[in-house]
């Protein structure tokens, strides 16, 4: 949304990125725009020699995507002096400075467009349609904590008697951990790191294994629009050695934090253990996501819904449908219209414009998957199981399935994937079915489908979930429109492209002087 519009503004390729993208134009040269690329720490005094890792796409692994270098001991103690000595001056710079450094970031990234969307194809196998989305949603995010710095971070005179001056004033909490996941590698890693260095922060940011070289490219870009190097500095590394020293170290006033709730769990243990100032966390979790559906929903419009957020990104979305729960009367229809437009769905390589599931990321999301799937052929009713497409040999594809359950209870987790539950309730047993779903702990995303609003309102008065969705898809929520995260389980808040984000990042401080 917040991405340029109306305006001429035309790319390297010629494309004018304020309308439209012609994406069969775009496909051809957006697959051949990258060459394989390296990446290491940036760290400004530290050479690192940690081990080098070799990075293959999940589309294919026998296309070599580039290869990055873990940071050492070495570095990581290096980046955290480094982020300490740097923090005063950068905190001390007009917030309007910052936002303007955001700003001509977000014009860079616009112009890369096509270059950024290939990346995040080549190493997370995102499909082209995605790959727009992310980057788009990282110019959001960019533009979007822009506004809010210049509009948030003043100083507010206060009142006072006679000969008193007061006011409040705020500034970054000091160094910032940011720790991303791979499903997002560029929009939730860009959107953590410019939320906490808009709010005068220095940065540490530890990518994704997964996808390490898109987050190497996006610290490139940030460093090229004027961030300083010694403000914003990349530590690359695994999450249970690099993550872990820097989640545990003294010197860190907060850790943002996108991943799995085991793991946001470790780092909130990490940081209170430390001998040291209370750390922040700002975490951004896992979801169990209900769509609710009841006897008046449109069939159509439900299963369009459900078949885009179950199975778009091939599934690997926080905020994917994962259990619909269809009303009895209904339920013969709705499931054999979702077993009619499974068939449909193109599974394959993600450089094609026609298709529309790509692969998970990697072998072990693959064999999470088989075994959920597994004992899902053993314990629930199949409904469908689409046929992988070709070209599908030699990567981490899933065939996308949903399944018929008894109750929720046959679900013990997330399951990270293009994987739909459908479960069959009685009319009378609504409020039950919500229960059920606020009892699974988790409170990401919730769908619901139904022409009632007395039933739409009673609902989401009960549900207690951070984003819910009526009568469309419940993924993809735009910055500065649908405030992103979840509560309980699914995270910490406050949310993501939400006014009150950047606000968990910063200290307040207030001054009285006596005039
Ligand atoms: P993950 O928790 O395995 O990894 C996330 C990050 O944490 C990685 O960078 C990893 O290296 C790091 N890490 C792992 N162990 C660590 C430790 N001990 N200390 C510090 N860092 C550590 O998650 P994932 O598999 O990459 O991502 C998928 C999960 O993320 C899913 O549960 C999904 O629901 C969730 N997710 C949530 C949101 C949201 O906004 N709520 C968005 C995207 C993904
Ligand atoms: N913010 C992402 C979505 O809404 C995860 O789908």
């Amino acid at each position: 949304l917040y991405a340029s519009q109306g305006e001429d503004r035309t790319n390297s390729m010629g494309v004018n990125l304020a309308n439209d993208i012609d994406l069969a134009a775009l496909a051809g040269k957006i697959n051949a725009a990258v060459k394989p690329w390296a990446a290491g720490p940036l760290v400004p005094g530290a050479s690192s020699t940690g081990p080098t890792v070799a990075v293959t796409s999940p589309a294919d692994r026998r296309i070599e995507v580039g290869q990055w270098q873990a940071a050492d001991t070495a570095t990581v103690q290096r980046a955290l002096a480094n982020a300490v000595a740097a923090q005063p001056s950068w905190d001390a710079l007009p917030a309007a400075g910052r936002a303007s450094i955001l700003e001509h970031a977000a014009d860079l990234l616009e112009a890369r467009m096509p270059e950024f969307m290939a990346m995040c194809t080549r190493e997370a196998g995102k499909t082209l349609i995605d790959g727009v989305a992310e980057v788009r949603e990282a110019v959001d995010f960019l533009r979007y904590y822009a506004l809010q710095a210049r509009r948030q971070f003043i100083t507010q005179p206060l009142p006072g008697p006679t000969g008193e001056s007061n006011q409040l004033q705020l500034h970054g909490r000091g160094v910032f951990v940011c720790i991303s996941p791979w499903n997002f590698p560029l929009a939730i890693f860009v959107g953590q790191v410019v939320a906490a260095l808009v709010s005068g922060n220095t940065v540490i940011a530890k990518p994704a294994e997964q996808t390490t070289l898109v987050g190497h490219a996006a610290v490139k870009l940030l460093h090229e629009a004027g961030v300083p190097a010694d403000v914003l500095q990349f530590v690359p590394g695994d999450g249970a050695t690099v993550g872990a020293a820097l989640t545990s170290d003294p010197r860190v006033a907060g850790v943002a934090f996108t991943g799995s709730t085991e793991t946001a769990r470790a780092i909130n243990r990490a940081l209170a253990a430390r001998d040291a100032a209370i750390g922040v966390l700002i975490a951004e979790t896992g979801g169990q996501n209900a769509l609710i559906a009841d006897s008046s929903a449109l069939p159509e419009q439900l299963v369009k819904d459900a078949i885009n957020g179950a199975f778009g990104s091939a599934g690997q979305r926080c905020s994917a449908a994962r259990v619909l729960f269809v009303q009895k009367d209904i339920a013969d229809k709705v499931i054999g219209m979702l077993a009619g437009a499974m068939d449909e769905l193109a599974v394959g390589d993600p450089g094609l414009l026609s298709t529309d599931v790509g692969p998970v990321i990697d072998a072990d999301a693959l064999k999470m998957l088989e075994d959920h799937a597994a004992r899902m052929d053993r314990e629930a009713t199949l409904i469908r199981r689409v046929e992988l497409g070709e070209a599908t040999a030699h990567g981490s594809f899933f065939a996308p399935r949903a399944y018929e359950l008894k109750h929720l209870g046959q679900l013990e987790r997330e399951v990270f994937g293009p994987v739909l539950h459908v479960i069959r309730f009685d009319g009378d047993r609504l409020e039950e079915v919500v229960d059920q779903v606020n009892a699974t702990g988790y409170g990401l995303t919730l769908g619901i489908h139904s022409r009632i609003d007395e039933t739409v309102e009673a609902i989401a008065a009960r549900a207690r979930v951070g984003n819910c969705y009526v009568n469309r898809n419940q993924i993809g929520a735009v910055v500065g429109v649908q405030p992103f995260g979840g509560e309980a389980l699914s995270g910490t808040g406050p949310k993501a492209g939400g006014p009150h984000y950047l606000l968990r990042f910063v200290t307040e401080r207030t001054l009285t002087v006596n005039t």
